[in-house]
């Protein structure tokens, strides 16, 4: 496995508590890598963790053999790695065109941050049809559209995407794992937590189930979804009913 992002034994959380516990996984590069779990587990704080934005106690965050821990978010982010957070995030009174250059925040050169602006909204159509309007008036899945685009901007190696389907109806919820997929094809690394189990696996390469702020399994996703104590716990009903769709052909094994 030629793995991009390396999570080693790492332990984090607030203040005094404790939330992850060791935790290790490892995210192969030019994958989707879900990570699914309880409320609670700390799914949300190993992209904190990973992203620098709560401190690791121990253990190690390798980005190509890099350690990430104890670098500043900015360091992380320069680094290329990019953390999509699970509250909206855009601003609601900006267009959805400053929105986008916004992501380009640590260039200097104001020409190339266009320059790449007007490349994503080549490639994204809900960027074209409402460049001007006000990003808060778009659906919650538009906006999470756009919220990709613009951690693109800075043309990361690693997106960390925290539950991006929270909340959207069943079409947008589509929409958002197309683009995922989309841009894993591109080549970007990216892993996704996400409360929607079966739909994030479906869409993943590699998977792993955090619990009590340890990775309890960790495996192909195809495997994860054939797994019966998974289905059990995590999607409901018995896994033999709900056998994974034949097009999901893109999962590499
Ligand atoms: N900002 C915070 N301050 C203190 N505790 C927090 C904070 N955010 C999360 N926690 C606690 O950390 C644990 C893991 O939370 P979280 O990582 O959000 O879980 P998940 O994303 O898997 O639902 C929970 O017990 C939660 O209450
Ligand atoms: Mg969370």
């Amino acid at each position: 496995m030629d793995t991009c992002l390396e999570i080693r034994q790492v332990v984090s959380g607030y203040g005094y508590g404790t939330v992850l516990r060791g935790a290790t996984l490892n995210v192969p590069r030019h994958e989707m890598t879900c990570l699914i779990g309880p409320n609670g587990a700390g799914k949300s704080t190993l992209l904190r963790a990973i992203s620098g934005l709560i401190a690791v106690q121990s253990g190690e965050i390798l980005l190509d053999g890099m350690a990430l821990q104890g670098l500043t978010p900015r360091q992380i982010l320069e680094a290329g790695v990019v953390h999509v957070p699970q509250d909206r995030s855009l601003f609601p009174t900006l267009s959805v065109w400053e929105n986008l250059l916004m992501g380009g925040f640590i260039i200097r050169d104001s020409g190339e941050v266009r320059r790449r602006a007007s490349a994503l909204e080549e490639r994204f159509p809900t960027i074209r049809q409402f460049h001007n309007a006000h990003a808060g008036s778009l659906s919650g899945g538009q906006q999470r559209i756009i919220e990709f685009a613009r951690a693109l901007m800075l043309e990361p190696k690693v997106v960390l995407a925290d539950e991006p389907s929270l909340g959207l109806d069943p079409k947008s919820r589509t929409l958002v794992f197309e683009t995922l997929t989309a841009m894993s094809r591109d080549g970007i690394t990216v892993l996704l937590v996400e409360q929607n189990a079966r739909s994030a696996l479906r869409v993943s390469d590699h998977a792993a189930v955090l619990e009590l702020g340890t990775v309890r399994i960790e495996d192909r996703a195809a495997n994860l979804l054939d797994n019966p104590e998974v289905g059990r716990l995590y999607l409901g009903a018995s896994a033999a009913a709900h056998r994974r769709l034949p097009h999901a052909a893109h999962v590499r094994t």
